[in-house]
């Protein structure tokens, strides 16, 4: 696992862009640039910095979308697109309405108003497989090191699937409910431990304080169902990149080891 470390809040969010765009640029001019890039994204205050920079270079005609083909994370179960907490709602206010050429046909985001939960995350799976897996997941993780919905003690090996919430979590996300706990859905549909661990990459972003505990945890602690995000700790490719905040609980040494092994790597 690599653990990138940036000053800022901005600059972690600087970077993720710029390695996102990276790669998406060397898949448009390689081999496989007949087929789309499959890009998956998350919502939650932590990748917003990341989407203003990657608006910024699609504007400026640094990075295009037109072979992107994105899936979301997870979706509050029973929020119409129109609702402004929806994930679909967040999404597109955030991102696909800012970029010049997204195809709305591309964007993959789960369905919470269904009435068949379990068909609608079976289609999700197929489709994604339908393109041969994801190439890049971005993600971003709860205090408790939930990563998608997948709060402690979610199977390792989880698929797509309706989640309950827990009570903190739905602490935690009240700040966007009139902070009302209660107003934030119980359940919610989401991309499994297993469907974000078969994707190429995996890059998830840690900032701030409140995420220390959860960051020493993943990166520190073993492979454990109790912070799942820690399954990242088998995955051959994935990336933690965080700011100094979310790093006050690494021990000195280890937070040394990544300054030092990362200084020779620009992205
Ligand atoms: C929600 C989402 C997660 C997200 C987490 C952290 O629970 N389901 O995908 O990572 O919030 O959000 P934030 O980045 O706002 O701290």
């Amino acid at each position: 696992m690599r653990v990138v470390i940036q000053d800022d809040y901005n600059k972690m969010c600087k970077w993720a862009a710029d390695y996102i765009a990276a790669k998406i640029n060397a898949h448009n001019a390689g081999p496989e640039a007949d087929r789309p890039f499959i890009l998956g994204l998350p919502t939650g205050s932590s990748p917003i910095g990341v989407y203003k920079e990657l608006i910024a270079k699609n504007k400026s005609g640094e990075l295009s979308f037109a072979n992107v083909v994105t899936f979301n994370m997870d979706e509050y179960l029973g929020l119409p697109h129109e609702h402004d907490q929806s994930y679909w709602y967040f999404m597109h206010d955030n991102f696909f309405d800012h970029l010049v050429d997204m195809k709305p046909e591309n964007i993959n985001i789960l369905n919470g108003m269904t009435d068949d939960p379990e068909g609608e995350c079976a289609r999700y799976e197929e489709k994604i497989a339908s393109y041969g897996g994801i190439d890049l997941f971005m993600g971003g993780i709860g205090v408790d090191g939930h990563l998608a919905f997948n709060e402690p003690f979610t199977s390792l090996t989880s698929r797509t699937g309706l989640r309950d919430l827990t009570t903190d979590t739905r602490i935690v996300n009240s700040r966007f409910f009139g902070n009302d706990p209660e107003a934030v859905p119980a359940q919610a549909l989401s991309v499994g431990i297993g469907t974000v661990t078969d994707s190429k990459e995996v890059l998830v972003l840690i900032s701030g304080h409140n995420k220390a505990r959860a960051m020493a945890a993943v990166v520190e602690g073993g492979v454990s169902q109790k912070w799942t995000c820690s399954a990242l700790q088998m995955h051959n490719g994935a990336i933690i990149a965080c700011d100094e905040e979310a790093c006050g609980e690494l021990t000195v040494d280890t937070y040394k080891y990544f300054l030092d092994i990362e200084k020779s790597q620009r992205l």
